[in-house]
């Protein structure tokens, strides 16, 4: 009986063998040479870790400090628009810009024009009437390239005469802030936000507009609180 158990055990051993045999021939038969130089997709792994790098927040600003021509030092300690943040000359608007990008992950982008402002405070108020009262549309310097790859644009500037400087309107026409988010803030001599929101609204109607923080010039320096709690309340961690 182990005798004839033995033998079943050999024969089909012997039977698996061979159909394996078979089947890898007949794999090798149908080898087509052309899948042999069909190469997988790899992702490389830089572009991921690029990818997950960048930021999906802009924070966008336009401030005199950086659209002034400034000559000299003596002009820039005789503004009190004129600021310093980090060794870089900048305006009010770009320090509270500087005060969100310390809280949150995003990328900065100063809004600049090609012709500068006077390098004194008074010809600028002067100049900022000027360019209101004709709705002139100062022509940009500096333009997104990656608008796409943003969800979020917090946008800052001051007020000029109780509305958006007009280099403003320049940036919200060239823009097409549909299905994104813009989060306004702003500084003023005390007029506050005056009618820019609904303005911001009108020029970018697709865009959700959430709650803005404006401060007062004289605040500037110790508004770092302030914005913190307003990017807390946003729902951001800080
Ligand atoms: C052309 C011009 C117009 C201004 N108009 C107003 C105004 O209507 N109301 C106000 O409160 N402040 C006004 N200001 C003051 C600025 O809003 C304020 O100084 C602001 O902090 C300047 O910000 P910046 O340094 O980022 O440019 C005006 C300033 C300029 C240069």
């Amino acid at each position: 009986m182990r005798k004839l158990l033995s033998i079943f055990m050999i024969c089909l051993l012997s039977v698996t063998v061979s159909a394996c045999s078979q089947a890898n021939e007949s794999d090798e038969g149908n080898i087509n040479p052309a899948d042999e130089i069909v190469e997988p997709e790899i992702t490389e792994p830089e572009e991921n870790i690029e990818a997950s790098n960048e930021s999906h927040i802009l924070i966008a600003y336009f401030t005199y400090g950086e659209n002034a021509g400034l000559s000299n030092d003596a002009e820039v300690s005789s503004s009190a628009s004129i600021q310093n943040w980090n060794g870089e000359v900048t305006g009010n608007a770009g320090i509270l810009a500087h005060m969100i990008a310390d809280v949150i992950e995003a990328d900065l982008f100063s809004i600049r024009t090609v012709d500068l402002y006077p390098s004194t405070y008074d010809e600028t108020v002067d100049q900022g009437r000027s360019e209101n009262d004709a709705g002139a549309r100062p022509v940009l310097s500096t333009h997104i390239e990656n608008l796409d790859q943003y969800d979020t644009i917090f946008v800052g500037f001051p007020n000029w005469w109780y509305d958006l400087p007009m280099a403003m309107y320049t940036f919200f026409e060239e823009y097409d802030f549909s299905g994104k988010t813009i989060i306004v803030f702003s500084t003023s001599g005390g007029s506050g936000f005056s009618s820019t929101l609904q303005t911001i609204a009108e020029l970018e109607p697709n865009a959700t507009i959430l709650e803005g923080l404006t401060v007062n010039s004289s605040q500037i320096n110790e508004a770092q609180n302030d914005v913190h709690e307003w990017l807390v309340s946003l729902g951001y961690e800080a």
